[in-house]
């Protein structure tokens, strides 16, 4: 140990990264890069090794960044954009875009799931709408064609917005005005044996009613909690309440073997001053109280034995996202890998000059200058 710990000194003296702490963690975490400042993908495989985090969700399919993770046993899930399902209804173009997309990097970079689409329902493109399924279908009958339907699930994620009811939990419903689109969905999970994922952010909900939901239910943090008068399950924080709101929606209609997942929930650490809630102080307690659930492998009221499956949002910062300054401050971490507040997550960033790859823009760089010299 002694030993170990004046070898790390010794690499931080000489690289001024950060100090390293390893947790073990079976959580997922949003890769999001709508940013001009974050490391390379190379750095960040490190980093996401040095924190023991094994599943990494993508909103598209960067070629950079599954190279980077060869060989890693990181888990993707990888998207297609909204604005590319339409496309993929046609089943040559999709079939293509695996070719393209996802063959080259499979075995060696582990991709389990493709997920069509991002909160399209929260939109008013029914035709979007309308298109979901056949590009979901597509890219699934692409992956059996490929021999890879028992390897990757086909997916989309969903906004909560798509919950007519969510209260009490076991009287969750989808809007009834969706049902023409989500019924046939759902027989599409059910066949394929694939996930449902919704994004689920707590933090709205109190945003917009700071003055009657409580902190400290929102926050994981010991609470009397709120009882669903018609199960009399006991709920002592509301993602689980939403998760099973979910889980009851999909029921409702016919599904009890459809597994429910989390692709995306957060807190943001700052925010515009309407944006109540948005503080380092409340994104730690949300996201640690959240990582030791996971930990404990929680289950919800209505399904304690199924552990909470979480993709956390976000690994970094990301500082070109538009809207509101909360969008722009949902990382873990900073860009240069400091953690943006503590959760007991200490990470290794390597740092820019150990990556080889930095000096060949930096020899052309020279290169160049050299050759305005001469001709000048
Ligand atoms: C990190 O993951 C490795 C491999 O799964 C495991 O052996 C190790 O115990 C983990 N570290 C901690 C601190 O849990
Ligand atoms: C996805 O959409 C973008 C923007 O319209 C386009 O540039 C890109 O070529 C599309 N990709 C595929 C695989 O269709
Ligand atoms: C759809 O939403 C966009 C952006 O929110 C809005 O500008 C547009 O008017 C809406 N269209 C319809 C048909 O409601
Ligand atoms: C696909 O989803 C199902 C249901 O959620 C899950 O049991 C299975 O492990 C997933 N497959 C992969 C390859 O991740």
């Amino acid at each position: 140990m002694a030993k170990r710990t004046s070898g790390c000194f010794l690499l931080c003296l000489l690289f001024s990264g950060q100090v390293i702490q390893i947790l073990g963690i079976t959580v997922g975490i949003n890769y999001g890069q709508i940013a001009n400042n974050l490391p390379s993908p190379n750095r960040v495989a490190s980093l996401l090794r040095s924190l023991n985090i094994s599943r990494v969700k993508l909103y598209d399919a960067d070629q950079n960044v599954l190279s980077a993770f060869i060989n890693t046993d990181i888990e993707f899930v990888i998207g297609i954009g909204n604005e590319n399902v339409s496309t993929m209804t046609d089943p040559a173009k999709a079939l293509g875009w695996l070719q393209q997309h996802v063959l080259p990097h499979l075995p060696f970079t582990k991709i389990t799931c493709i997920t069509v689409g991002n909160e399209i329902f929260k939109g008013n493109d029914t035709v979007l709408m309308a298109n979901l399924l056949p590009a979901m279908q597509s890219v699934y009958r692409g992956l059996v064609s490929l021999g890879l339907d028992k390897k990757v699930n086909v997916t989309s994620a969903h906004s909560l917005d798509m919950l007519g009811n969510s209260y009490p939990p076991s009287a969750g419903s989808f809007k009834q005005d969706l049902a023409v689109y989500i019924q046939p969905i759902l027989n599409f999970h059910s066949m394929t044996k694939s996930p449902f994922l919704i994004n689920a952010y707590p933090y709205f909900a109190y945003k917009e009613n700071a003055g009657t939901v409580s902190l400290d239910y929102v926050l994981f943090e010991p609470n009397a909690g709120v009882t669903d008068a018609l199960t009399n399950l006991n709920y002592d924080n509301m993602l689980y309440a939403q998760i099973d709101a979910v889980y009851a929606a999909v029921r409702a209609w016919g599904y009890p073997d459809i597994e429910v997942r989390i692709s995306e929930t957060g807190w943001p650490s700052r925010g515009d001053s309407e944006e109540i809630g948005a503080t380092p102080e409340n994104a730690a307690k949300y996201n640690g109280n959240l990582l030791q659930r996971i930990a404990m492998k929680q289950g919800t009221p209505m399904n304690p034995y199924v552990p909470v499956d979480v993709y956390v949002f976000a690994l970094f910062n990301e500082d070109l996202k538009p809207g509101p300054t909360s969008e722009r401050n949902y990382g873990l971490f900073y860009p240069d890998g400091t953690p943006v507040y503590n959760i007991g997550l200490h990470g290794y960033l390597p740092p820019m000059l150990s990556s080889s790859f930095k000096m060949v823009p930096a020899l052309s760089t020279l290169g160049i200058a050299i050759v305005i010299l001469l001709l000048a």
